[in-house]
């Protein structure tokens, strides 16, 4: 039987705002591990919370219940060899740490990057509308607004896309990868 390398898996967890700009950089970021021959997998939220997480809201416990099982699904991927790339808002810092856990308890590589866009800059970006209509009142319990977010205390990587261009944004996450030698 031949033995072949195997590719080293990681968890890059994207956490930010609405429209801080988490599912531009991962697909960059995916589009470049890929060409460059690595097996990468981008969990985004909206496609996942349709699936996965089909029935779940946005109280403080299904948000939770939200992120434990996406950590699930990328800890199994990341711990089989993928780059797992999740742009999840993921606003509790308890709810991520439980994340990290489960990657520690089999030793895989679990990389948060905060992506630290400010609030006022997000809610001009406003891609999706969601500012616009928390401000009149359409919607309530939008994460930053009226809705808690919890900063890393800790982050591998913070971006401030403000003052950088996406392509700066994800090249910069690219370069955390590299140092730790995930790719
Ligand atoms: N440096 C940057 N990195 C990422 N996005 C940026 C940057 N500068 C400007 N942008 C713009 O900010 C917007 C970010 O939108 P995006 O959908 O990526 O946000 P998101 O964090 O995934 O939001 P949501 O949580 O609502 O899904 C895009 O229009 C993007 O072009
Ligand atoms: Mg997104």
């Amino acid at each position: 039987m031949t033995t072949t390398a195997r590719a080293q898996g990681a968890t890059i967890w994207l956490t930010g705002l609405p429209s801080a700009g988490k599912t531009t950089i991962a697909r960059l970021l995916g589009d470049r591990l890929k060409a460059e021959g690595h097996r990468v997998e981008v969990l985004d939220g909206d496609e996942i919370r349709r699936f996965l997480s089909a029935g779940l809201g946005f109280s403080k416990e299904d948000r939770n219940t939200n992120v434990q099982r996406i950590g699930l699904v990328s800890e199994v991927l990341a711990r089989n060899g993928v780059l797992s790339v999740v742009p999840v808002i993921a606003p509790y810092a308890d709810s991520r740490e439980a994340v990290r856990a489960r990657h520690a308890v089999s030793g895989t590589p679990y990389v948060e990057v905060h992506v630290a866009t400010p609030v006022e800059v997000c809610s001009e970006r406003d891609v999706k509308g969601l500012y616009a209509k928390q401000a009149s009142g359409e919607l309530s319990g939008l994460t930053g607004v009226d809705d808690p977010y919890e900063p890393p205390v800790d982050p591998a990587l913070v971006l401030r896309t403000q003052e950088q261009s996406p392509s700066e944004s994800a090249d910069a996450v690219y370069a955390a990868l590299a140092e730790r030698g995930l790719v």
